[in-house]
C-alpha cells in the first residue's frame, strides 16, 4: 500500500475519468497546453493508488495489557537510569528528531505550529521550549545531541530560516540537520481529488510514520551511522514540556534491554481519547480509544489501576538497528479529515472553517508495532505533557500556558 511500491502510471483527463477523478480531469481539459502539461508532470510524480487507503479499517490482532515501569519504579532507581543515560549521551550515541511536518491545521496558525508565540508578556515560541528542554540535558551531560528535524514541503523554508535567525536559540548548529518528508495526494470529502492555490493538485504531508524512511531518503542514515548513534529519540514538536534525551528514560530503555521505549501517561478517566500502549498479538501496540471495547476500557489489575492505563505522548526511543529493520515495510495508510487550504476550479480560494478533506498518513506510533518489545515508562502528565493541537479548550494554547506556568515558567 505504500507509494514508493506502486507503479505510478502517467496520467491523462482520459485515466483520471476511468478513476472516478472527473472534477479534476475536467479542470485540466479547461487549462492551455502549458498549465496542462504541468499538472500531467506533477501527477506523474504522484501515486494515486494511495487514494483507495484507509477508508475501511484495518484488521487488527488480539490485544492484552501491557506493564509500564511506574513512576514510584522509576523515582526508586532515578540516579542509576540517569547515569547510564547520561553515559549514552556522553558517548554520542543518542540522537534525537523532531517531528514538525505537521499543517497543525486544529491551530488554525499559518506559520510552521513550532514558530508559535506561546509567551504572553514576551516571547516563547513552540521551537524555543523544545530547545531549551533539550539543552537541560546537553548541559547536564556536557555534550550535544545530534537533532535533526524534518519538516513538510510546505515549511522547509520557514522553519529554516526561523532558526537561523533565532541564533538555533543558542543550540550548536553543527548538530542541527533538517530534511524533509515526503507529500501525498489529498481528496476532498466525495473522494475528488484537490487543487492548491497555485492551481496544482493538491498534496499533503505524507503524516508522521516515514520520518526514518525519509532521512534515508535524504542521506540521514550516513551521518548517523557514521557519528555511531545508537538509539534516536522520536518526538512531536507541539508538546511544549517535552522532555527530550531524557537521561533517565534513555537508561532506563538501556537497561531494559528492550528494542524500544515510549513515554506514557496515567489516563485521566476510562474513557479518555488516547491511544493506548498494549500488546497486539504479544508485541507492542498502539489501541486507539475508538478501537477499545467497554471491557478493554474498564478492565482493572488486582491493585485497582486500569490494565489499558497507559496513553501514549508521542515520545519514543528507538534502536537504530531495530528501526533499519522497518525501512522496507510498507506502514498502513490511515486518512485524516482535515481542514485543507484550496482552490476551486473557478479559481476561488477556500479557506475553510470546517473539515473539507482527506490527507492521506503513516503514523509514528505505526512504528511501535514493527518492535519485538517496547518498555511503556510512565511519566507525570502535568510536568511532561502540554500538547498545542486546538485554539481554545483541551490540548490548546490556554491549557499549555498554564501546565507552562505550573511548572515555573513566567510567561
Ligand atoms: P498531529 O497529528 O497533531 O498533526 O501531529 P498536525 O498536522 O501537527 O496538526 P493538525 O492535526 O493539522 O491540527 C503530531 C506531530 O506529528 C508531526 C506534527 O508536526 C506533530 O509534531 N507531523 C504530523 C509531522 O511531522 N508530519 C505530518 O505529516 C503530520
Amino acid at each position: 500500500m505504500n507509494s514508493e511500491q506502486n507503479t505510478v502510471q502517467r496520467h491523462t483527463p482520459e485515466t483520471l475519468k476511468e478513476i472516478g477523478q472527473t472534477k479534476l480531469a475536467a479542470y485540466i481539459e479547461a487549462q492551455g497546453a502549458a498549465q496542462q502539461e504541468q499538472i500531467l508532470a506533477q501527477l506523474a510524480e504522484l501515486d494515486l493508488s494511495v487514494l483507495d487507503a484507509g477508508a475501511a479499517e484495518e484488521a487488527r490482532g488480539i490485544f492484552s495489557p501491557l506493564q509500564a515501569m511506574t513512576r514510584a519504579e522509576i523515582s526508586r532507581q532515578r540516579a542509576r537510569y540517569t547515569e547510564a543515560g547520561l553515559a549514552a549521551i556522553r558517548a554520542g550515541k543518542v540522537g534525537a528528531v523532531m517531528l514538525a511536518g505537521g499543517q497543525g491545521s486544529r491551530l488554525g496558525f499559518e506559520k510552521p505550529k513550532g514558530m508559535y508565540n506561546i509567551g504572553e508578556t514576551r516571547t516563547l515560541y513552540i521551537f524555543e521550549c523544545q530547545i531549551r528542554n533539550l539543552m537541560e540535558v546537553t548541559e547536564q551531560a556536557g555534550a550535544w545531541v545530534p537533532l535533526f528535524i524534518m519538516t513538510s514541503e510546505d515549511n522547509w523554508a520557514d522553519t529554516r530560516q526561523f532558526f537561523a535567525e533565532q541564533d538555533y536559540f543558542g543550540y550548536n548548529p553543527e548538530y542541527i540537520r533538517f530534511f524533509r518528508q515526503e507529500q501525498l495526494p489529498a481528496v476532498d470529502l466525495d473522494g475528488q481529488l484537490m487543487l492548491n492555490p497555485s492551481g496544482m493538485v493538491l498534496t499533503a504531508p505524507n503524516g508522521n510514520g516515514g520520518w526514518y524512511a525519509s532521512m534515508e531518503r535524504n542521506g540521514m542514515l550516513e551521518s548517523i551511522r557514521a557519528a555511531g548513534i545508537e538509539w534516536l529519540n522520536v518526538f512531536a514538536v507541539d508538546n511544549v514540556l517535552q522532555r527530550i534525551a531524557d537521561p533517565c528514560f534513555v537508561g532506563a530503555v538501556i537497561e531494559s534491554g528492550r528494542e524500544s521505549g515510549a513515554k506514557v501517561v496515567a489516563k485521566a478517566a476510562p474513557d479518555e481519547r488516547v491511544g493506548v500502549l498494549c500488546l497486539e498479538d504479544g508485541r507492542p501496540s498502539i489501541v486507539e480509544y475508538f478501537e477499545m471495547t467497554d471491557e478493554m476500557r474498564t478492565l482493572r489489575e488486582p491493585d485497582g489501576t486500569l490494565s489499558y492505563n497507559y496513553g501514549v505522548i508521542l515520545n519514543y526511543l528507538f534502536r537504530v538497528d531495530c528501526l533499519d529493520r522497518t525501512l522496507g515495510v510498507s506502514l498502513p495508510l490511515h486518512r485524516a479529515c482535515k481542514k485543507l487550504r484550496c482552490m476551486e476550479p473557478d479559481g476561488t480560494v477556500v479557506v475553510p472553517e470546517e473539515p473539507n478533506g482527506y490527507k492521506f498518513e503513516t503514523l509514528a506510533l505505526d512504528l511501535v508495532r514493527l518492535q519485538e518489545s517496547c518498555l511503556a515508562y510512565e511519566v507525570d502528565r502535568s510536568r511532561e505533557f502540554a500538547p498545542v493541537k486546538n485554539k481554545t479548550g483541551v490540548d490548546s494554547a490556554e491549557s499549555a500556558q498554564r501546565l507552562l506556568r505550573l511548572n515555573g515558567y513566567v510567561l
